[in-house]
């Protein structure tokens, strides 16, 4: 296929870079092209055969494979990933105070495993900067004909403090309410100072019992990440639920090193291959545990259609993947998409 040739051609080169530059340059240009990257892409990849629409809860999807956070926080190329062949893009996380993010460098690759490790620190423009990027697209009718989640996170300067995190989540939601198709409010990823506290059982149900009224009818899905113990994490599933949000995502990246050498020394985040059975086993965990009273979206480390169909059969109602995207290139997305309807 054109878009694996060009992506063996290409690959070398922005592997070459400095990968925070290389993830800038794919973004940016996206941005920039956003109508003829789409016209391009939406020939090359495409959207996902119909036989492959479904239902996430109340969210119609065009296929199981959706876009990860983090890939694009600000929606940037928001139009582009749906002609890239995602069911569902989720942008974000953004937070409601713009911040720059963790001294650079702070995304490395493991080339050999087909692994990340990030600890970005939510560096982003901010969810005011987020709802005006999606306002021109609603009001200039280009909204995405798949669902476009916003994924909501605490600003760095917001204290730990119960009352002020969930206000600094409700500013986000208000914001954003009238434009997201769906949230995701995101407890778990690493490198916000404290953030991971917020899946304590306790934190969690008043920050996801806050936010769920305040969606109004926008669905509200929960991110977890994958260095619970098993036991804890049933607990944790229970409280979301009991707090009445649509669903849950799991899971985010690892402070563990599974699958590697660690020898970067690096802190942060560890995403792709080596994740994956780490997130398979904590997906299965969240499956048993949400007993099908909410929907499970799996994500950790997906590269293949085999392990797509994997978590699918397991139960989720659907998958996203990021770092797959990294080693195997923009085709990747159709492709699974394609393996799973034939
Ligand atoms: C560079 C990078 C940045 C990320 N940023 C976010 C983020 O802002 N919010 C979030 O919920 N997850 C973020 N993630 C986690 C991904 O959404 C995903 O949960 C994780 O990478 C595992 O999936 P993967 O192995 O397919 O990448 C990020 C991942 C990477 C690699």
């Amino acid at each position: 296929m054109l878009l694996d040739l060009a992506w063996t051609l290409a690959r070398p080169l922005f592997f070459s870079m400095d990968a925070e530059r290389a993830h800038r340059l794919v973004v940016g240009s996206l941005h920039q092209t956003g109508r003829l990257s789409e016209a391009v892409l939406g020939t090359l990849a495409g959207p996902p055969p119909a036989s492959l629409a479904r239902d996430l809860g109340p969210l119609r999807i065009a296929g199981p494979v959706g876009l990860a956070a983090g890939l694009d926080k600000d929606g940037e190329a928001t139009t582009v990933w749906p002609a890239m062949g995602f069911g569902f893009v989720e942008l974000g996380t953004v937070t409601a105070h713009a911040q720059p993010g963790n001294d650079r460098p702070r995304l490395f690759r493991l080339v050999d495993e087909r692994g990340l490790i990030n600890r970005m620190g939510f560096n982003n423009h901010g969810s005011a900067a987020l709802a005006d990027a999606l306002r021109v697209l609603r009001e200039g009718d280009r909204w995405p004909k798949v669902p476009v989640g916003c994924n909501i996170g605490k600003s760095k300067v917001t204290p730990l403090d119960d009352d002020a995190v969930a206000q600094d989540y409700l500013t986000s939601v208000e914001r954003l309410r009238a434009l997201a198709d769906y949230f995701t409010v995101n407890v778990s990823s690493p490198n916000t100072p404290g953030l991971r506290s917020l899946q304590a059982v306790e934190p969690l149900r008043k920050l996801v019992g806050t936010v769920v009224p305040a969606a109004g009818d926008v669905p509200v899905f929960v991110k977890l990440a994958p260095d619970f113990e098993p036991d804890e994490l049933r607990p944790v599933v229970d409280g979301i639920i009991a707090e009445g949000a649509t669903g849950i995502i799991a899971t985010n990246t690892t402070i563990s090193r599974p699958g590697t050498t660690d020898r970067l020394g690096e802190g942060g985040g560890l995403s792709g291959a080596p994740l994956w059975p780490l997130a398979r086993a904590r997906i299965e965990t969240v499956l048993d545990a949400a007993a099908g009273r909410v929907p499970v979206v799996g994500v950790g480390g997906i590269s293949t259609s085999a392990q797509a169909r994997e978590l699918l059969d397991l139960g989720c109602a659907a998958v996203q993947l990021y770092s797959g995207l990294i080693f195997e290139g923009p085709g990747l997305v159709a492709r699974i998409h394609r393996e799973l309807a034939a």
